[in-house]
């Protein structure tokens, strides 16, 4: 059964560009072998992520995301069945500020002034 789970965090530390490439690479090269997509907004240190896939992929991994030491104050902001994907081409979409893109990273999304943008919206959406 197909799933999506969203939840906030708080950084516990400031991260880079270089953190964040690193990151995205990582979440990337797992999602595709458990079958997740989604997307991740990171703005002032603050983390919203929607992962979506299967019941038990998805266990796995929110087991994994909430062990991480990067992000603390984890928030739960809903999980639940769906008939679809929100995210369905990207095994991680990335929303933040454009100064954190020095990698070019394929699937990055620019934030506006107001820390927003159309799939930073949808990623939220509970
Ligand atoms: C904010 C945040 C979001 C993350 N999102 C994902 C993700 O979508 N997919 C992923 O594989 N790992 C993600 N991670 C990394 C996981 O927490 C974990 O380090 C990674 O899955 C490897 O875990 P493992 O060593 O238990 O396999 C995220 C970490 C943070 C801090």
């Amino acid at each position: 059964m197909l799933e999506r789970l969203v939840y906030r965090s708080q950084a516990t530390h400031k991260l880079g560009s270089l953190h964040l490439f690193n990151l995205l690479s990582q979440c990337r090269e797992k999602n595709k072998r458990l079958g997740i997509t989604g997307h991740l907004l990171y703005t002032e240190e603050i983390f919203v992520q929607c992962i979506e896939g299967h019941k038990d992929s998805l266990d796995a991994l929110w087991a994994s995301i909430q062990r991480d030491e990067r992000h603390h104050q984890l928030e739960l902001l809903s999980r639940g069945p769906v008939a679809d994907r929100r995210f369905k081409d990207w095994t991680m979409a990335f929303s933040s500020y454009s100064h954190f893109n020095k990698y070019n990273m394929p699937g990055f999304f620019p934030v506006e002034h107001d820390g927003m943008n159309e799939a930073a919206k949808k990623c939220a959406e509970v």
